[in-house]
């Protein structure tokens, strides 16, 4: 679903009766949909007729449609599937005679709104394939039902929801949070991580597809009854000084973004800025992944005119809330660190051998007991649970990042350092982008890895061998970053791809990223090659490397 109220209302209304919850980024493809609801088994789907990013029409109920008829064709099918309609009632304003007739018979009240009297056109409204057997209207089955629900009760350990994340294996992690755990962590943290009081305006940012949107828009805010803002929009659209106006709007006193989205603003300069007051503003919070010192700076000086502390909240999908932390005010800044673990959070940093490490160090983050909001399993394969986050230091958690400590004890991240990705704060797996790519007739081997971008944090660059006889082209580049962006969502859409008639492997055939890393990189200094099965693949890899901005 779009970012609208309902998506707010249908997560509650799953909690109040005691069903779970699996939210997919409305980015998604429809590959990607239906391979969340066979592994979740989910009876229901709740979708919109369409939203619009920036000037792009997002036709959501198509793209549901065709998930679930995926779905069918796995012997799995999906009873009901409700749409809200979203575009057809903001644009209540078409021309009928401009409206191409609906794929096959429209949704009911979707007719009714067409006798309505029209204005003029704004934006076109999708078309809405409609399935009387399946769909269901929103507004038709709201009336007629009664406002009370009495509650389903649910012991403290039942699930709230599961929420997929991108696995190292490329099979996206059911990750199942439980109600009492989860919904303690998520109001203390909110409450104490942005100083929470019942006279703010709290805004974040991100969309309720990923974590930090069910942790801090939805649940961590409305259990401790906070006034936020809600935003289906773009940082850009319909200009770059759209946060600053809505801040001054809402006199927004809490905001939440990611490092992504200031380091695009930051492009702009301070102009945009400035042209808004924002002195209603006190605390900044940012997530998702790194944050550069010069981001940071830009956020904490031109943004919070040096008045509002910074908190660099670091956590994950899998950690329900945040862990490591500043507390606004208390704890002291350094620019880039997350700084100190929240209340009940007892990090480590191990080295290769699992050995912890005292004082200034730098390694695994682990950590070495739970806490409230910890996720409990990975829906249907608790078994994949312990082996990702247990198994390879027994006894604790592993993060996937790699981790620096002080020598005041600060945290400071340094990426994951395990074969994700993340562009743009969302997680990717590099295999699930190479096994995108070898579905491609002209493709016999993919390599994936990433190069810094100034924007985005981290772009996709990818190496691929083609089959004999064929020969790369730009046709077949941009076929390939069409196949990844159907398969797996525009997210996913590589950034650069290289022809690479050979890949660097070691005498056992594992490939070794790391070198692949350094070549799109441009960085000549290898370390040690000398696994490397043929060593004259480096050289051309080199010769053939995309340009580019980094
Ligand atoms: C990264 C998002 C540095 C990290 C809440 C983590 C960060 C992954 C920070 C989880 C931060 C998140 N500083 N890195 N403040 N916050 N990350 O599951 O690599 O989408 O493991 O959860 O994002 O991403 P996820």
């Amino acid at each position: 679903m779009p970012m609208v109220v309902e998506l707010v209302v249908a997560m509650l209304a799953c909690v109040r009766i005691g069903a779970v919850h699996s939210i997919v980024f409305a980015g998604f493809s429809a590959e990607s949909l239906c391979e969340r609801i066979l592994d979740s088994q989910c009876s229901l789907l709740i979708t919109a007729d369409g939203f619009y990013r920036g000037d792009k029409l997002i036709n959501l109920k198509v793209i549901a449609d065709d998930a679930l008829q995926k779905c069918r064709d796995k012997s799995f099918p999906v009873q009901r599937c409700i749409m809200l309609k979203h575009l057809s009632k903001v644009v209540e304003a078409i021309p009928l005679s401009s409206q191409s007739p609906p794929a096959k018979r429209p949704c009911p009240d979707l007719q009714q709104e067409k006798q309505k009297d029209r204005v003029k056109k704004i934006r076109p409204v999708p078309q809405v394939p409609w399935n009387p057997e399946v769909d269901q209207c929103w507004l038709s089955l709201l009336s007629g039902v009664s406002e009370e629900c009495e509650p389903e009760w649910c012991d403290s350990e039942d699930p709230l929801f599961i929420l997929y994340t991108s696995g190292s294996t490329g099979k996206p992690k059911g990750v199942l949070h439980t109600i009492g755990g989860y919904m303690l962590y998520v109001a203390t943290t909110f409450k104490l991580v942005f100083d929470y009081h019942p006279d703010d305006v709290y805004w974040c940012t991100a969309d309720i597809g990923w974590i930090t949107g069910h942790s801090y828009i939805t649940y961590g805010p409305l259990a401790n009854g906070a006034t936020s803002v809600l935003f289906e929009g773009l940082p850009t659209y319909p200009d770059v000084s759209r946060m600053w106006e809505i801040v001054d709007k809402y006199q927004v006193t809490k905001f939440y973004t990611a490092p992504t989205a200031i380091r695009l603003l930051m492009k702009y300069g301070t102009e945009p800025v400035q042209k808004y007051k924002r002195d209603s503003l006190k605390v900044l919070g940012t997530v998702g992944e790194p944050i550069n010192p010069e981001a940071w700076q830009w956020y904490y000086s031109v943004v919070g005119e040096k008045r509002c502390p910074v908190v660099d909240t670091f956590w994950q999908t899998e950690t329900g809330g945040h862990v490591l932390t500043p507390l606004p005010a208390a704890t002291p800044m350094k620019p880039g660190s997350a700084t100190f673990p929240f209340f009940g959070v007892v990090p480590a940093i191990l080295n290769e051998s699992g050995e912890e490490l005292e004082g200034p160090s730098e390694g695994y983050l682990v950590f070495k007991q739970p806490w409230p909001g910890v996720m409990r399993t990975v829906y249907g394969n608790h078994q994949r649970f312990e082996t990702t986050y247990f198994e390879q230091f027994p006894g604790y958690y592993v993060t996937g990042d790699g981790c620096r400590r002080d020598k005041d004890g600060y945290y400071w991240i340094t990426g994951r350092i395990d074969d994700m990705l993340n562009v743009s704060g969302h997680l990717l797996s590099t295999a699930e982008v190479e096994s995108a790519l070898v579905e491609h007739e002209a493709v016999v081997e993919a390599a994936v890895v990433s190069r810094p971008h100034p924007v985005k944090g981290e772009s996709l660059y990818c190496f691929v061998t083609l089959t004999d006889g064929v020969s790369f082209s730009r046709t077949l580049e941009a076929q390939l970053k069409k196949q990844v962006r159907e398969k797996i969502g525009a997210i996913a859409t590589p950034d650069f791809i290289q022809n690479a008639p050979g890949l660097p492997k070691t005498r056992s055939g594992k490939i070794m990223r790391r070198v692949l890393r350094k070549i799109a990189r441009n960085e000549q200094d290898l370390g040690d090659v000398s696994t490397l099965a043929d060593s004259s693949v480096i050289e051309l890899l080199f010769q053939n490397r995309c340009c580019g901005a980094m």
